[in-house]
């Protein structure tokens, strides 16, 4: 795999345990499709506060100014303001840099009535398709047609009905809600998504005058408004980042807190990491790891929330690259995420691919190495893996990294770890 040409470089010398205190940042995935919540004001704004500093929250500000709304960012807060028509059409440059882009369909139908949304098409992680969304909205009352790579949404009116979704699909839960939010009569979304990212959403819906009920239980009721609100939001804090960092402690044997996190949000991964023999001290709102010792080999199985994330399966495999014994991991929610498996390899993880379940025979050390971050969270691994290698790792295409974590190289710096960034020297071949 060859640098890309945008990306920069970290290099890590690892083998030392961090020690010190993680504040968690906004989450990202509270913060996407709330700022694409935005769309549904007829005239107004919303102010956000927690909003993370991140690549992907600054690609859904352009795509919502592209539209014609009006974005100000002052630190961690943030106010988009509406105020009068606005686009349906948006550039497809933008759109496929992110696929959460696919969150203004729901609302910008919802308010306008005609989108043209360019396929985000798949990623590093899977084809991502978007049936549930489509399948929901059309029953909704919407016409789909998919024209020259693009979702072609028409809808005079949107009327509520009953929905239900084959998957807790995160993303089509998200955008029927913000459509069922101003559409005609009631909506209820069965088998809906579960995820904290979700209640928060219909908390700032709520806060916007929506009047929704069911959060969490994965049966959504939605009476559909007139018009919504301005309101102001707390975004809640990032459960994958934070247990990122605590990962970081566990894989360096360090004495690691993070502040500001919601435990209940984790219970998964406490779950298991108690199974690996691991001990987190919960204390409220701070999860902290005080030396711990070489984790023991688990089966782990992703699952929609309040299952194990997904989204923490390649930071796992990093852990427990280094277990005593070996683990069994079953990715069940993307098609595609043991990427990260081979770059793991290249620091002598020994990891066997089956399908969509790995085998991970766990080494007693990792060897710092050259590698390629592939996504986001495969990203992450590698940081994991470099933390706890012996020697220098050296990963490149880190702007994966910079998507979902808020100045992850100053983070880990402050609680001890040997790290630096630096631009990628883009050799003729690498282009
Ligand atoms: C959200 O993606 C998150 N992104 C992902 O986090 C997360 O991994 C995922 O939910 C699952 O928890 C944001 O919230 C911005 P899905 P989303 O729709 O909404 C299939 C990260 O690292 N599916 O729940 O795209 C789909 O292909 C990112 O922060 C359909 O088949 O996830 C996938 O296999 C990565 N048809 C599975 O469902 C559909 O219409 C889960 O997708 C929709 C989804």
């Amino acid at each position: 795999m060859k640098a890309s040409l945008e990306s920069g470089l970290i290099t890590i010398k690892g083998g030392r345990p961090l020690r010190g205190e993680v504040i968690a940042q906004g989450s990202k995935n509270a913060t996407l499709p709330i700022m694409a919540a935005s769309l549904l004001l007829y005239n107004g704004k919303i102010s956000l506060r927690n909003v993370p500093k991140l690549l992907d929250v600054h690609t859904m500000s352009e795509l919502l100014i592209s539209l014609g709304a009006k974005v100000d960012r002052d630190d961690h807060t943030m106010t988009i303001e509406i105020q009068d028509e606005l686009a349906w059409e948006m550039p497809p440059s933008l759109v496929r840099k992110m696929r959460a882009s696919s969150l203004v369909l729901g609302p910008l139908l919802a308010r306008c009535g005609k989108v043209i949304l360019p396929l985000p098409g798949g990623c590093a992680i899977g084809s991502r398709p978007m049936d549930l969304h489509f399948k929901g909205l059309s029953k909704m009352g919407a016409q789909i047609t998919l024209d020259k790579g693009a979702v072609i949404a028409k809808a005079n009116k949107l009327v509520g009905t009953r929905i239900y979704l084959d998957f807790p699909s995160v993303g089509a839960t998200e955008n029927l809600l913000m459509a069922a939010a101003l559409a005609d009569g009631e909506t209820l979304i069965e088998n809906a998504a579960r995820e904290p990212e979700i209640d928060n959403l219909v908390r700032a819906l709520r806060k916007m005058g929506a009047v929704i009920e069911g959060e969490g239980t994965g049966i959504l009721r939605i009476k559909g408004k007139k018009e919504l609100n301005p309101a102001s939001i707390t975004i809640i804090p990032d459960r994958i980042e934070a247990a990122t960092y605590l990962l970081a402690g566990v894989i360096t044997h360090g004495d690691v807190a993070i502040r500001g996190v919601i435990p209940e949000h984790l219970n998964a991964l406490l779950a298991k990491l108690d199974e690996a023999g691991i001990e987190v001290i919960n204390n409220g709102n701070v999860l902290r790891v005080l030396n711990p010792g070489r984790p023991n080999g688990i089966t782990l199985k992703t699952m929609p929330y309040p299952g194990f994330s997904t989204d923490l399966q390649p930071q796992m495999m990093a852990l427990l690259s280094l277990a005593d014994g070996t683990s069994i991991i079953h990715e069940t929610i993307f098609e595609a995420r043991f990427l990260h498996a081979s770059e793991l390899q290249k620091m002598g993880a020994q990891i066997e691919l089956q399908g969509n379940t790995a085998i991970v025979h766990g080494q007693e050390n990792l060897i710092g190495a050259e590698v390629y971050a592939t996504d986001l969270r495969g990203g992450a691994a590698l940081v994991l893996a470099g933390l706890a290698a012996e020697g220098e790792t050296t990963i490149y295409n880190v702007e994966h990294l910079k998507r979902g974590y808020e100045n992850m190289v100053e983070k880990l710096t402050l609680i001890g770890a040997q790290i630096d960034e630096r631009a990628a020297e883009v050799t003729k071949e690498d282009i």
